[in-house]
């Protein structure tokens, strides 16, 4: 099918690996687990999301920004992307951030020392005042920024919108040379679900590019109901932004829910032990924020039987490895 994409800078290295995972599909049983190496979009910059701020920062450019402004955890990989992203295209970037600021005696760790090092202004914000008002807050910065002369153009979180979404639409063309250059016709795709733009992306690809998959998320926060109406309104907002005639009432949202566990970003030790698991059986590194209890998650439906006829299924790995650094202490060896 042709897709008409809307403007797109290339700031992925593309395409990324499509790997079997032999080792660990032996020793689960189950079906043959392929994992698409999102992990290496690039280095610094590696990941989901700048599959997504291709075309979010294609935009920004079009309409003459100066000042990107977006917003996620402390330890966002979506804003340590956006961040090292408009260093590299000479674009001020102003992060707002959820969660404590690392107190002045303490190193930055993670994703916030790669901010800190791509220039980005922060501003950090309480958990509670942030889910009260980041609606708001990200207002009050634009209509700053324009009082003051600039041209602000605000990303939402995790890139999550109807612009985002077109990265996992390619993405999805990409694996669909990826399923034939391998002869596979995986009956399932799997990735963590956050803000929900990655598994958007990858419901529309897979129709538009037809390839007959189920698109899961596994999410990694909130629940079930959130996503299925976070994931229709994006889906909704990319068909009537870009006036598409895919019906997109009619496609269906997967969620495989209940390995939220204790909250977002806080993995139990199960976790920690997949991550092990993958590291020296795969040699594939996963994060205790999305990929490592997406992972664990995944394995365990193997383990109930879930997968049991799914022949070849599809592992998005959508990054996130610096999210591991400063929760080192949780890993036992
Ligand atoms: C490493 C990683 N994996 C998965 C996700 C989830 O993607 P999305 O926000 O598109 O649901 C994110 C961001 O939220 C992420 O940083």
């Amino acid at each position: 099918m042709k897709v008409l994409y809307p403007p797109r800078l290339s700031l992925a290295q593309l395409p990324t690996p499509l790997v079997p995972a032999d080792r660990l599909s032996k020793r689960l049983g189950g079906p043959r687990i392929w994992i698409k190496r999102d992990d290496q979009t690039g280095s610094a910059v590696s990941g989901n999301k700048i599959r997504k701020l291709e075309f979010s920062l294609a935009k920004a450019l079009e309409e003459g920004c100066d000042t990107v402004i977006t917003c996620g955890g402390v330890q966002s990989n979506h804003c340590r992307t956006t961040a090292i992203l408009c260093a590299s295209l000479g674009l001020k970037c102003h992060l707002i951030l959820r969660g404590e600021e690392t107190p002045k005696d303490v190193a930055a760790d993670g994703n916030l020392l790669l901010d800190y090092l791509a220039g980005a202004k922060t501003s950090f914000y309480s958990n509670r005042d942030y889910q009260a008002r980041s609606d708001q807050i990200l207002t009050e910065w634009e209509q700053y920024y324009k009082s003051s002369g600039n041209k602000p153009f605000t990303i939402p979180i995790g890139a999550s919108d109807g612009t985002g979404l077109w990265g996992y639409i390619a993405a999805c063309e990409e694996l669909s040379v990826d399923f034939t250059a391998n002869s596979i016709n995986p009956s399932h795709i799997i990735s963590a679900t956050g803000s929900g733009g990655t598994q958007a992306g990858l419901i529309a690809g897979n129709e538009l590019f037809g390839l007959g998959s189920k698109v899961w998320g596994i999410n990694v926060c909130d629940d079930e109901s959130y996503f299925l109406q976070k994931v229709r309104h994006d889906l909704r907002q990319w068909a009537k932004w870009y006036s598409q005639s895919l019906d997109v009432e009619s496609l269906a949202i997967n969620v495989i829910d209940g390995y939220v566990g204790s909250g977002y970003a806080k993995a139990s030790s199960d976790v920690f032990e997949t991550i092990k698991l993958l590291a020296r059986l795969e040699g594939v590194i996963l994060d205790p924020v999305y990929t490592g209890k997406a992972f664990h998650g995944l394995i365990d439906r193997i383990e109930q039987g879930q997968f049991d006829d799914a022949g070849d299924i599809v592992f998005i790995h959508t990054g996130g490895i610096f999210g591991l650094f400063p929760q080192r202490e949780q890993i036992s060896f």
